[in-house]
């Protein structure tokens, strides 16, 4: 599975934080209806690039078109009303609330109650935990549970791109099934997925396309298996090639 509409498509992308660019001419696509998996050294740029697209930072230079509209530098709030959703790579749930709230949280830009009402019976529905869990405080869950229910306020707003930064980090293989299991489902609910993985392996076995980035380039992009199939990825994660991350960690 190759090609298809693009949805999300980067070209010629400089970003950074002020001290020098740390994406260099990023290049890719996002095609609809598909999982896109980035996957790449720590360090490489990889959430970088996330907040590139989801307007936290502004491209210095380059494209960033969204169903065919330049939204490069568009502030987040009016990427999110595009119908694009980060969960981010750090858990971003509060401790203190109960997991019904943290979900509803993710409907705060929703004027509709009833509808986010609706939305939030469905999506309990989908997500056991939310509603098992759903009186509890949010840090009384186990990571693969808050991972879940940050999936779950996502969806609040009907996303039509998901983008998931590394959302199977430290996780047992057990919840790292679920977790991929609901990445399908989000994707069989007609949702275009975008991800980043550092479990390479299951993250492109689990795409239909790949990007592999390194030093802030794409230094590779193709169908998940072809990804997954090349010499030098294969190079790549077993250590051959990777250099050390630029910058603290
Ligand atoms: N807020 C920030 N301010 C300044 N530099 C940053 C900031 N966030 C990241 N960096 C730097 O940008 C570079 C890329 O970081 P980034 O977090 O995008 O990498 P990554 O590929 O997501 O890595 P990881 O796999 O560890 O999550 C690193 O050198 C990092 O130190
Ligand atoms: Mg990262």
């Amino acid at each position: 599975m190759s090609g298809g509409d693009v949805m999300l498509s980067l070209s010629g992308v400089f970003a950074g934080y002020g001290g020098g660019d740390v994406l260099q001419g990023v290049e890719f696509e996002v095609y609809k209806g598909g999982i896109t998996c980035i996957v790449g050294p720590n360090g490489a740029g990889k959430s970088t690039l996330l907040a590139t697209i989801t307007g936290l930072l502004k491209p210095r230079l380059g494209e960033v078109h969204l169903n065919g509209e330049s939204i490069g530098g568009l502030s987040p709030r009016a990427v999110l009303s595009r119908g694009v959703v980060l969960v981010p790579q750090n858990h971003s749930l509060f401790p203190d609330m109960t997991v019904y709230e943290n979900v509803e949280l993710g409907a705060y830009t929703l004027k509709d109650r009833q509808l986010a009402r609706e939305r939030l019976e469905k999506i309990a529905e989908m997500f056991p935990v939310v509603r098992a869990k759903g009186k509890e405080k949010a840090g009384s869950l186990s990571g693969g549970q808050q991972r879940l229910v940050e999936f779950a306020r996502c969806l609040m707003l009907d996303p039509s791109l998901v983008i998931l930064d590394e959302p199977s980090m430290g996780l047992d293989p057990r919840t790292l099934h679920d977790v991929f299991a609901t990445v399908r489902a989000m994707n069989q609910e007609g949702r275009t997925i975008l991800l980043v993985e550092q479990n390479a392996k299951a993250g492109l076995k689990a795409s239909s396309h790949g990007v592999v980035l390194e030093n802030g380039k794409v230094r590779l992009r193709g169908t998940g298996r072809e990804v997954l199939d090349h010499p030098e990825i294969a190079a790549l994660y077993l250590g051959g090639s990777v250099e050390a991350p630029s910058g603290v960690k």
